[in-house]
């Protein structure tokens, strides 16, 4: 187990989880203090391990690019009940260091130029004004299941080549893959149903090639000294259709709900959607879904902070708290769309930072204004205190949103 850095006989705190019941949207109380009082903080995981949690902005950019910090574990393995550290799957971009993860990411940054991705605004808006239309037949919805979630689905199908029709059956995993209540055994048992799935598809496309970014990966990676293996295509298939639709869905619908809160704010962007783009920003920093961080193992004896970290420690880097960082972002807690929030951790920051970022801002940036736009109307159905929050998943979120207008 990593070396707490305390005297021994020293309790470790617990890893810090609990948003205040006064506002569903701020991150655990602690990070505040830690900011101010032990920045590199040791914490016990729920996993069991205990581990370094960097809590402000400036320590959490030096984690997140430092070579000697490894992702291999990544994601928020640390919040699982139970955690064995294996080798990350071939083609586990995400878990990758190195020249591993650097040929992945060549291969795939091609297809999320922002050129690329602008191109996909038409379809986005579409497939928004589809849901909206829908939406606006009933008398009420629910805008997690109606709107945010089958926006970004939608999208990462069509880039994949992943038909539609089987949303409900990749859904159901991804969403016990993002959660922490499944045990290992149905974590696992979901990823292989995932790759499996992902796989048949890849099949496919190596004998007859579609106008999509599997067919396209296959291709780019011929043309390499070392092909891509179908089963690192698989679980780059995985990664791209998971990590594509959970997290901006929950942004959606969490963006939504904080808009609604504040009708000056709302109407402020209502009467100024030009905005949007720097609203999206200040909606990513202030929400951060990626609610438990970024973990990191130390492959060397490092510094940070002014905290020795010891070869074989692990680290957490608190994107929650470094987006609330008031030496980084004044008045951390309060929402101001018009801040200059870009410079924010949400996304991540290094050699992993998110690969999609541009695809996900321009569906919020579409999401948001022509719900706005359409409906603007639109109020909760029930107060505020009834919304199931996803407390104990990967990606911060809302269960449901009952919705009318
Ligand atoms: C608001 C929505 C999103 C958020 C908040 C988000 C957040 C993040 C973060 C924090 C990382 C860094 C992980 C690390 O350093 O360990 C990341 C990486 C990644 N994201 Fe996103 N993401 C979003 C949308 C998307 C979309 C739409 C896609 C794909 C279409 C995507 C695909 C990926 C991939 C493949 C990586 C791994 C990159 C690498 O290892 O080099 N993400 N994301």
């Amino acid at each position: 187990m990593a070396n707490t850095g305390l005297a021994s006989g020293t309790e470790v705190p617990e890893f810090p989880v609990t948003r205040p019941d006064s506002c569903p949207f701020d991150p655990d109380e602690t990070y505040t203090r830690l900011r101010a009082d032990r920045p590199v903080s040791p914490v016990r995981c729920p996993a069991g391990m205990n581990a370094w949690l960097v809590s402000r902005y400036e320590d959490i950019r030096d984690v997140l690019t430092d070579p000697r910090l490894s992702s291999r574990g990544a994601g928020s393995m640390h919040m699982l009940p139970s955690y064995d550290l294996r080798d990350p799957l071939p083609g586990s971009m995400i878990q990758l260091d190195g020249a591993e993860h650097a040929r992945l990411r060549r291969l795939l940054i091609g297809e999320f130029t922002v050129r690329r991705m602008e191109a996909l605004r038409p379809y986005i808006q579409m497939i928004a004004d589809e849901h909206i239309d829908a939406m606006l037949a009933g008398p009420s919805a629910d805008l997690v299941q109606d709107f945010a979630l089958p926006i970004p689905s939608l999208v990462i199908c069509e880039m994949l080549g992943v038909p539609y029709e089987d949303h409900e059956v990749f859904q159901r995993d991804s969403e016990l893959l993002m959660g922490f209540e499944a045990d290992e055994a149905a974590r696992d048992a979901a990823g292989r149903r995932l790759e499996g799935y992902l796989g048949e598809l890849i099949g496919q496309r190596l004998t007859e090639p579609q106008d999509d970014l599997l067919s396209r990966l296959i291709a780019r990676g011929n043309e390499t000294d070392r092909p891509l293996a179908v089963e690192e295509l698989a679980t780059l298939g995985v990664l791209l259709l998971v990590a594509g639709h959970e997290t901006t869905a929950n942004m959606i619908a969490l963006s939504t709900l904080v808009l609604l809160e504040d009708p000056a704010r709302m109407a402020a962007l209502q009467a100024a959607p030009d905005t949007v783009g720097t609203a999206v920003e200040e909606l990513l920093r202030y929400l951060s879904v990626i609610q438990f961080g970024l973990f990191r193992y130390a492959t060397e004896d490092v510094t940070v902070g002014g905290t020795a970290v010891k070869a074989g420690e692990w680290l957490v880097a608190a994107i929650p708290s470094g987006n609330r960082d008031e030496s980084v972002f004044p008045a951390p807690d309060t929402v101001d769309l018009g801040r200059q929030a870009r410079t924010h951790l949400a996304l991540g920051f290094g050699a992993h930072q998110c690969i999609g970022q541009q695809l996900a801002r321009i569906e919020l940036q579409v999401a948001l204004t022509t719900l706005l736009r359409r409906m603007p109307g639109l109020r909760l159905a029930m107060p505020l205190a009834q919304s199931e929050f996803k407390r104990n998943d990967i990606v911060y979120g809302l269960r449901s949103m009952p919705v009318v207008w």
